[in-house]
C-alpha cells in the first residue's frame, strides 16, 4: 500500500476500555430493565393473587356447597328407592291335585316361595285363591290387593272378596266390585300335568292400573 503525505492513513485505534465501558453501561440497562420487568411481573402477580383470594375461596365454597347439595340429594333419592322397593317373586309351586278341590267353590292355599330384594332374597308366604270348575280347569287369583298388597280374603256368605285395608271389594271371577283398587285380582299363570296343579306366583306392582309384574 502507497501512503500519501496529504491524505495519511489515519489510525484507527479502538479503544477497548471505553468500548467495554459502554457495552457494560448497555448490559446493566438491560439487565436493569429486565429486572424491572420482572419485578413489575411479580408484584402485579401478588397483587392479582392478593384479590383473586376471596373470589378463590368463595368460588370454592359455592362449589362445595353445590356438591354438597347433589350428594345430599344423591342420596336422599337412593335411600328412597331403596325404602321404597318392592321386592320381586317370580316362581313356579307345586299347589297339589286338582281332584282334591272341591268344585266351584273358593279355596285357599298358602304357598312359600323367595321374594328378591336388591342385595337378598327372604322366604314368605302368599296366598291364592283356587276354585275348580266343573269341567276341572282352575282359575287361581293372587291373594295380593292390587291397590297396596293387603291380603284380599273371600267372604262365603257375602260371597266376594274383601280388603279389609281400604274397602276395596272384587267379585267371585275377581273384578272390582268397589274401593280404591284400580284393577281386578291378579290371575296366576297356571299348569295342569298329571292332575297336579303348579302355579307361577308373581307379585304385580300395586296401585296401577295395569297388570304388571314387579321386576
Ligand atoms: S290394600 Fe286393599 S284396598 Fe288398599
Amino acid at each position: 500500500m502507497v501512503r500519501s503525505r496529504r491524505n495519511p492513513v489515519k489510525e484507527v485505534t479502538v479503544d477497548r476500555s471505553r468500548h467495554r465501558t459502554r457495552l457494560g453501561a448497555v448490559h446493566a440497562r438491560q439487565a436493569t430493565g429486565l429486572r424491572a420487568n420482572s419485578f413489575a411481573f411479580w408484584t402485579s402477580a401478588c397483587v392479582a393473587r392478593v384479590y383473586a383470594k376471596p373470589m378463590r375461596e368463595d368460588r370454592r365454597q359455592v362449589f362445595k356447597l353445590i356438591g354438597g347439595l347433589m350428594l345430599s340429594s344423591g342420596a336422599v333419592s337412593v335411600g328412597y328407592y331403596l325404602v321404597t322397593r318392592e321386592g320381586a317373586i317370580d316362581e313356579w309351586v307345586a299347589v297339589g291335585p286338582v281332584a282334591e278341590l272341591p268344585v266351584n267353590e273358593i279355596t285357599m292355599k298358602r304357598l312359600s316361595v323367595t321374594e328378591h330384594g336388591l342385595v337378598t332374597a327372604r322366604p314368605v308366604e302368599k296366598v291364592i285363591w283356587l276354585r275348580r270348575m266343573s269341567d276341572d280347569t282352575v282359575q287361581v287369583l293372587s291373594g295380593a290387593c292390587p291397590h297396596n298388597n293387603c291380603t284380599a280374603n273371600w267372604i262365603p256368605e257375602k260371597e266376594v272378596f274383601d280388603c279389609r285395608c281400604h274397602n276395596s271389594v272384587f267379585a267371585p271371577s275377581g273384578a272390582v266390585l268397589a274401593g280404591p283398587s284400580a284393577r281386578a285380582m291378579d290371575t296366576l299363570e297356571q299348569r295342569i300335568q298329571s292332575g297336579v296343579l303348579a302355579v307361577r306366583y308373581q307379585k304385580f306392582k300395586k296401585t296401577i292400573a295395569a297388570k304388571e309384574a314387579v321386576s
